[in-house]
């Protein structure tokens, strides 16, 4: 396989993966609707998500390659990530924290292997993007460990003053 096709790949699986995370955070919006915090956050990267989607999407075409019947492995991964646990769970949303922590610690991981194949094909384009990309996932990454602690208390308390049990 020539070294672009292998990049074509990639990239295919990061707009998979971008694709099965917008709807991911689609439901997330909706879960945090007693978590103004969480919930403003999460409709911020919902944007910023569908932005980095169309991105790779566009990057592939540019590139010659085409995103239309693509359905990674990862993609399937992720999907299931989304599925609305029956009779939601009362520790959902540190549950989810944990989900979105490692999806995004994954993107981190992807666009650091998609910018080194970029640069290593001379291909400074895609390793730009990719670079803005990761900047993001990067963020949203960390501001999800660093909210953790709040949301494990928050939730928590919840619970004791409900009597739930997981
Ligand atoms: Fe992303
Ligand atoms: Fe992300």
């Amino acid at each position: 396989m020539a070294q672009e096709d292998t990049v074509i790949a990639w990239l295919n699986d990061a707009h998979g993966m971008e694709t099965a995370l917008v709807q991911v955070l689609e439901h997330r919006v909706k879960d945090a609707k007693d978590y103004p915090t969480i919930q403003a956050k999460d409709q911020q990267h919902l944007e910023q998500t569908r932005r980095h989607a169309e991105m790779v999407k566009n990057c592939v075409e540019r590139l010659g390659g085409s995103t239309s019947s693509v359905k990674t492995a990862l993609a399937g991964l992720f999907g299931t990530m989304q599925a609305p646990m029956t009779g939601a769970a009362q520790d959902e949303m540190v549950k989810n924290c944990l989900t979105d922590y490692a999806a995004e610690c994954f993107e981190v991981a992807s666009y650091t292997a998609l910018i080194t194949a970029a640069t290593e094909i001379g291909d400074m384009q895609t390793a730009d993007m990719c670079r803005q990309i990761l900047a993001e996932d990067q963020e949203m990454a960390s501001w999800l460990a660093e909210n953790l602690p709040t949301v494990v208390r928050e939730q928590l308390r919840e619970m004791s003053r409900e009597g739930a049990t997981v």
